[in-house]
């Protein structure tokens, strides 16, 4: 219907706005299919090259996700490097000796940008990196929504806030989740991603040595790789059985009470989460589709859209 006067007009003006405003704010997967349709293809190959090369980096890249989303939204804010002006999160105290494959971040970002300049941004980079990842390693494909912008600040106390600790209890876990608008069920999903790679001795220590919830046969050989003191650093397996394979065994884990975190083995303690610990447990197919919906989810929390943010043209810095 062609507008007849000036006033109908303007209303379709509106009405397009509208439609453009939503639009634009929605993310989509088909975001780059024509701006850089050889993004997906640059950056699986970096992704599998870097795990070829160390399959640890699979789960360091699948958890850069996780920490991303949950500090202000997945908006490429744990990417930055500190500046004398503002503390960057990568040392806040989840993150600090921690958090890994900034530099394969880095060679995607250079890859991507010699593709299609100053088009991709680096929080959808870490969002396909994540899903490839999970790939790689054996785990479910998922459909990525994408078009988030990137940050122009990071959130060096949100960090320390907002990602939860592996000494909380189930209650903590649930409430860190429902701050992010993830349920209690997503909780128990996601964090089958500790199906792949390792913790360092400091974040399971008191667990190997003080709580009574864990197979002394478990906690044994933990023991000497993680002394009561020293060795704060020293790794072990999150998955006791295949930590570079994305597959159900941490339930199996849990059910045995060989949770190598104390966050890990409350979902399987006598609680409200102990049935769907078992039903991922027996059904491997039913986990990996829930995971990938509980990424996306994950994925959608407070993105920047739109004409928000910038697009970084090095991941570290803002532009
Ligand atoms: C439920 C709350 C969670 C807690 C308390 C938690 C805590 C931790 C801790 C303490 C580590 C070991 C870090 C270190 O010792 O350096 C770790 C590793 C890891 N986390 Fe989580 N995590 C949680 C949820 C998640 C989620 C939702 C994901 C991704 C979807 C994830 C992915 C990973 C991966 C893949 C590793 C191994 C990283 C590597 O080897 O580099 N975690 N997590
Ligand atoms: C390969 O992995 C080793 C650690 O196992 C790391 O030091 C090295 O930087 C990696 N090389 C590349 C190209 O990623
Ligand atoms: C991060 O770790 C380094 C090395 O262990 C330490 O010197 C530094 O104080 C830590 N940073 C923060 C902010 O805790
Ligand atoms: C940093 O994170 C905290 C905790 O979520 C939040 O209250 C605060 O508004 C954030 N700051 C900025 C500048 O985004
Ligand atoms: C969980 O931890 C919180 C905070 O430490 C505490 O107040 C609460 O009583 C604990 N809940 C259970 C069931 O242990
Ligand atoms: C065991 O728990 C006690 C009491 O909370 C604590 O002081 C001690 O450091 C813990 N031991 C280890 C090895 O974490």
């Amino acid at each position: 219907m062609a507008p007849k006067n000036f006033s109908s007009c303007i209303n379709s003006i509106w009405i397009l706005l509208f439609v453009f405003g939503v639009a634009s704010a929605q993310l989509t997967p088909d975001f780059y299919d024509k701006t850089c349709p050889g993004a997906f293809a640059a950056i699986d190959k970096v992704v599998r090259a870097a795990i070829a090369n160390e399959s640890r980096m699979g789960a360091s890249l699948l958890r850069l996700q996780f920490h991303d989303c949950f500090v202000d939204g997945c908006d490429g804010s744990v990417l930055l490097d500190d500046t004398p002006t503002m503390k960057g999160e990568k040392t806040a105290a989840p993150n600090n000796n921690s958090l890994r494959g900034f530099d394969v971040i880095d060679r995607i970002k250079a890859e991507v940008e010699s593709l299609c300049p100053g088009v991709v941004s680096c929080a959808d980079i870490v969002i396909i990196t994540a899903r490839d990842s999970v790939v790689a390693l054996g785990g479910p494909y998922w459909t990525v929504l994408l078009g988030r912008r990137d940050s122009l600040i990071a959130n060096f106390s949100g960090a320390n806030t907002d990602i939860p600790a592996p000494t909380l209890n189930l209650s903590g876990l649930i409430t860190s989740f429902a701050n992010k608008g993830l349920s209690a069920s997503d909780l128990v999903t996601l964090n089958g991603a500790h199906t792949v790679g390792e913790a360092r001795c400091i974040n399971y220590r008191n667990r190997i040595y003080n709580e009574t919830n864990i197979d002394p046969s478990y906690a044994a050989p933990l023991r000497a790789i993680c002394p009561i003191t020293g060795g704060d650093n020293n790794l072990a397996p999150l998955d006791t059985e295949t930590p570079a394979v994305f597959d159900n065994d941490i339930y199996k884990d849990m059910m045995m009470e060989k949770g190598l975190l104390h966050s890990d083995q409350q979902f399987y303690n006598g609680g409200s989460t102990d049935s769907q610990v078992e039903g991922y447990s027996k059904n491997p197919e039913a986990f990996a589709a829930d995971f990938g919906n509980a990424m996306i989810k994950m994925g959608n929390i407070s993105p920047l859209t739109g004409t928000s943010g910038q697009i970084r043209l090095n991941c570290r810095k803002v532009n």
